[in-house]
């Protein structure tokens, strides 16, 4: 059986985008595939974090990956730092990275934009990425478009590893998926949908309460066109909102055009909040009843003594490849 890892920052409440870009994906695949999912609280450190509230956050995302339907007897859902091999290997891979190619990921020149102090992990968070994935012997990394970079830097620093060394790691594949791979925002369409977006109608947390999703959508940002079409560049608005309601769905956006041919933004945009609804009011419900039980802390246990087991293993090699330690 092939191998997946995914992960997830616990920086705050995750986003619709963080559910149809990613989260949405890893359920569809766990059947398949030997699944490690992860929460990567060593990535949110790289930016400043509030002790407590990461805390919360961390507890929060396990509970949100369970209620989206994360089963853990199928998949191994674990925290980044209960698995010391992943700062391990990381900075093995750091050494073998450039400053000049970890300055050019965008993410890094967009998070450190403006900033005086920048921590120097957020220059090197792509090789932490890298360790993540391949330490597991990933063949698919499920994630959404803008990880595309990051997962391009990840393949490079495997293949060079393997060249400069041993032959130890497999290079895994990208996967994104075909539609909801990079949701905008409600209020720029042009922009990614963030949790991080100072404006909170640009984005629905899938937490917020079902009257709150619905005003957020029906505010949403369209043109003055009136007709439910997808065009990208010159309806960027309407279009997000259509990729919305197909991912949510599972409808085409043609079969969606279609139903809204001849009617107006107000009731497509009823037809998106409902369609939104009824995908994370279960979930909703789910994280409710599992935000405060015990299961979640064996679950975490559990998937974090098993990522253990297979990391040590994967760093024992690449530590014996490098010449790091003894030979014992
Ligand atoms: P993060 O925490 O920012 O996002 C988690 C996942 O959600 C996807 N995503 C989106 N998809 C569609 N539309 C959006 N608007 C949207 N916003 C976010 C992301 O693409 C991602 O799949 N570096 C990663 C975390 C990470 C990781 C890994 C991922 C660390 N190690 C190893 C895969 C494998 C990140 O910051 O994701």
């Amino acid at each position: 059986m092939e191998t997946i890892f995914s992960g997830i920052q616990p920086s705050g409440t995750l986003t619709l985008g963080n559910y149809l870009g990613a989260l949405k994906q890893f359920v569809e695949l766990q059947d398949d595939y030997e699944c490690y999912f992860c929460i990567v609280d060593e990535h949110a450190i790289t930016v400043p974090q509030e002790r407590l509230k990461l805390r919360q956050n961390i507890r929060s995302l396990a509970a949100l990956y369970l209620a989206s339907g994360i089963n853990p007897d199928k998949a191994t859902l674990f925290i980044q730092s209960e698995v010391p091999a992943h700062t391990q290997l990381g900075w093995m891979l750091q050494s073998i990275g450039y400053v000049g190619e970890l300055e050019r990921m965008t993410q890094y020149k967009d998070k450190s934009q403006g900033k005086d102090a920048v921590s120097t992990a957020l220059l090197t968070y792509p090789a932490l990425m890298a360790a993540d994935i391949l330490l597991y012997q990933s063949n698919l990394v499920p994630v959404g478009d803008d990880q595309k970079q990051h997962m391009e830097l990840t393949r490079d620093l495997a293949g060079r590893f393997n060249n400069r060394f041993n032959d130890i790691f497999t290079i895994p594949e990208i996967r994104i998926p075909k539609v909801g791979a990079r949701i905008m925002s409600l209020q720029d369409p042009t922009k990614k949908m963030s949790k991080s977006d100072e404006n909170e109608k640009g984005f629905i947390s899938m937490l917020d309460e079902p009257k709150k999703i619905e005003k957020k959508i029906k505010s949403a940002v369209t043109d003055s066109e009136g007709i439910v079409k997808y065009d990208k560049v010159n309806k960027p608005g309407v279009s997000n909102l259509l990729t919305i309601y197909s991912s949510c769905t599972g409808e085409s956006i043609e079969a969606i055009e279609a139903k809204y041919e001849d009617k107006g933004y107000g009731d497509f945009k009823q037809g998106v909040a409902d369609a939104v609804i009824a995908v994370l009011k279960p979930i909703q419900d789910r994280y409710l009843e599992l935000i405060n039980s015990d299961i979640l802390d064996d679950i975490l246990d559990n998937g974090a003594a098993k990522a253990n087991v297979t990391a040590n293993k994967t760093v024992a090699k690449a530590k014996k490849a490098m010449g790091l330690g003894r030979v014992r």
